[in-house]
């Protein structure tokens, strides 16, 4: 009797440890839209968001640093930050590329066959995995509001969006606090009227 009531202990304890894990594991992804939308990749926003007439969203993103963010990654200011707190290759690893490329934290599955660590931070780090938006009919529909963004997983970003990356842990030094103002300006890339 006492062999079969340990019996018992062990195998619920057993069970309150798988149920912990599968449900840490739940909680820890929480994709940016709470959804499965697949990563696309900078190239297919590029084919029709490059016209200076559309406003020129692929050429002001490629100017700016963001497109540079996995590249600075490998600098000398970049390894010895990654010194100080301990990380070996900061272009490998999670603690910084979570900031420097796209869509980190996505499992495998949702990053689709053009998807590059290299692209850093791109249009989708902002946006919103593209998969179920980036079609020419769902686009248009977007603009002219006969599709909800939220359904197809398009995010208009704001302020909140910069500060889950902008002065958001204690890894970089803030050399300046967040204005979004002013950043925003430098990277502002709206379609133009008319
Ligand atoms: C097949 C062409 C096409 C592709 C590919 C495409 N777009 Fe668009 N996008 C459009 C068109 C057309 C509009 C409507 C505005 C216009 O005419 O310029 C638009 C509008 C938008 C808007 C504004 C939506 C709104 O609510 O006003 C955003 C944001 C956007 N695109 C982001 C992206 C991103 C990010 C990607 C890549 C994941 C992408 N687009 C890929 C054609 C495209
Ligand atoms: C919480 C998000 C976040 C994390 C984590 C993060 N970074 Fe950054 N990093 C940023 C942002 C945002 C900037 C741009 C700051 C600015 O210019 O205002 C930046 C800038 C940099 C720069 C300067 C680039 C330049 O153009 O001068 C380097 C180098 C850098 N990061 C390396 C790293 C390394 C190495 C790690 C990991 C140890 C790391 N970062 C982790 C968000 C992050
Ligand atoms: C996924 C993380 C992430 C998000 C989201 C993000 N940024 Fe950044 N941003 C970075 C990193 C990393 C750098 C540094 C890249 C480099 O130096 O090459 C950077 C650099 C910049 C720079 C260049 C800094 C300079 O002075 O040259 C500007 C401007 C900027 N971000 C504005 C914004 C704005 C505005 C938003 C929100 C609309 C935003 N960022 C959202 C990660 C992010
Ligand atoms: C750092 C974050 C960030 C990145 C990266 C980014 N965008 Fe945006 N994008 C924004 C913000 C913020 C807005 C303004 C949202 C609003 O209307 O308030 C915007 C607006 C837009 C619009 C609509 C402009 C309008 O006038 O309505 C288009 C189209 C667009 N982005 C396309 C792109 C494309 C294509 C890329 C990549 C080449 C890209 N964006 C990269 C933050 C970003």
């Amino acid at each position: 009797m006492k062999i079969f009531h340990g019996v018992i202990i062990k195998f619920s304890l057993l069970i309150t440890i798988i149920f912990c894990i599968t449900s840490i594991e739940t909680i820890a992804f929480i994709p940016p839209d709470g959804s499965k939308h697949k990563f696309v990749g900078v190239a297919k926003c590029k084919m029709c968001h490059k016209k200076e007439k559309k406003g020129l969203q692929y050429e002001i993103w490629k100017e700016s640093g963001h497109s540079k963010a996995y590249d600075v990654l490998a600098t000398p200011e970049a390894k010895e930050l990654a010194e100080k707190n301990g990380i070996i290759d900061p272009q490998k690893d999670s603690k910084c590329l979570k900031c420097h490329t796209t869509g980190h934290d996505a499992p495998p599955e949702l990053k689709g066959k053009k998807y590059k660590l290299s692209e850093g931070v791109g249009c989708e780090s902002c946006h919103g995995a593209g998969g179920d938006y980036y079609k020419s009919k769902v686009m248009k529909g977007l603009r002219n509001g006969t599709v909800d963004p939220i359904t197809v997983g398009l995010i208009i970003p704001n302020e909140e969006t910069c500060t889950q990356c902008h002065n958001a842990d204690d890894i970089m030094p803030i050399k300046e606090e967040f204005n979004f103002k002013k950043m925003w300006a430098k990277i502002a890339h709206p379609i133009p009227k008319g």
